[in-house]
């Protein structure tokens, strides 16, 4: 391994950093909040993220990252300076190999975003690896099976899949459907039936409490607040699961038929070999309600849930540098 490796997953929802001389340092949602009268960063992390949707005026919160790529260099690298600058680390980055993850199918615009964020942080060495190798590796497939894998990490802003054989990708596509895309449609769906504006946070907890693309879950009722759409004042409404279903399944039809997609990328052999041995599934936002068998059914394949979703694809990174850097 090289001397100082930083593996950085830099992700929609969660960014989670990783030392080689210090394990893991961080591992909170990538927001950050700045002082729009100094310009200043007031707080990153969960911090920031708290301050969404109740921040004092001056208090902007941003999310430098969407859909699994950086909207924002700049901002993307204050985050990631100031995570360094909190842990008393700032010099680790200096001539740093990092080694970072991304989605599979991204474009020319979108890598080299990813680029200038690691090179303004002052790393010598950059090396990105496609999440879904990385979510394998992580979860100790045998990559270098001529059979294959076929791994699907659902995130927070993207999902990619890949089907990866004798160490590679051979096919691989990815969608900008992942946890995020849950939440706002519960925001909509409190919106347009309920007259119930609610922000992020309270449609997370939502789809984390009582979600479900499921058909068979049993039916939960939640109680969330917000703001009465027609009056403004503070408000409250039930949810259920069964309401929210019908708008959560076509999600996770997205995530099923980009699965397929790649499935029908791969030679008739491999293909084959693919449907019997499954899907390895990871991710956060794999998390939600039913989605193994949600899968199962849409897919008529066995799922395979990684054991760790939420650290899957740093695990692989990880092991990355243990192994090969
Ligand atoms: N218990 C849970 N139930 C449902 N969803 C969950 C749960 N825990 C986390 N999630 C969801 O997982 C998502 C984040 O997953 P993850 O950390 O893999 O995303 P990310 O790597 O930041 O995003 P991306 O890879 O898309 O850029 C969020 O949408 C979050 O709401
Ligand atoms: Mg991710």
């Amino acid at each position: 391994m090289a001397a100082k490796v930083i593996c950085i997953d830099l992700g929609t929802s969660m960014t989670r950093i990783w030392l080689s001389s210090r394990g893991n340092v961080f591992d909170e949602p990538t927001a950050i909040a700045i002082d729009s009268r100094t310009g200043k960063v007031a707080e990153i992390g969960y911090l920031a993220s708290k301050a969404i949707g109740r921040s004092p005026y001056d208090i902007k919160v941003f999310d430098p990252v969407q859909a699994g790529v950086v909207a924002d260099v700049e901002l993307c690298v204050r985050f990631i300076s100031q995570v360094f600058i909190n842990l008393k680390l700032h010099r680790a980055l200096r001539g740093s190999t990092v080694l970072a993850s991304a989605p599979n199918q991204m474009t020319t615009v979108e890598r080299d975003a990813l680029l200038d964020v690691i090179k303004n942080l002052g790393a010598r060495r950059i090396i990105i690896e496609s999440s879904a190798k990385m979510a394998a590796l992580g979860a100790g497939v045998d990559m270098s099976s001529p059979k294959g894998v076929l791994v699907l990490d659902i995130g927070g802003g993207i999902s990619d899949c890949g089907a990866i054989a004798l160490g590679d990708i051979a096919a691989a596509r990815s969608a900008k459907v992942g946890g995020r895309s849950f939440d706002r449609a519960i925001e909509r769906f409190a919106k347009n039936n309920k007259n119930l504006a609610i922000g992020p946070v309270t449609s997370e907890m939502a789809k984390m409490r009582i979600g479900s693309v499921d058909t068979g879950a049993e039916n939960q009722f939640l109680e969330v607040s917000g703001r009465d759409v027609v009056t403004g004042l503070p408000s409250s409404a039930i949810l259920s699961t069964a309401e929210l279903r019908p708008i959560l399944i076509p999600l996770a039809e997205e995530i099923a038929d980009m699965t397929e997609e790649v499935l029908q990328d791969v030679k008739p052999e491999l293909a084959s070999d693919l449907v019997k041995s499954g899907v390895l599934v990871t991710g956060g936002g794999a998390l939600i309600g039913g989605m193994k068998v949600f899968l199962e059914k849409e897919l008529k394949m066995p799922i395979h849930l990684a054991s760790d979703m939420p650290n899957g694809v740093m695990l692989g990174l990880k092991k990355a540098a243990e192994e090969y850097i």
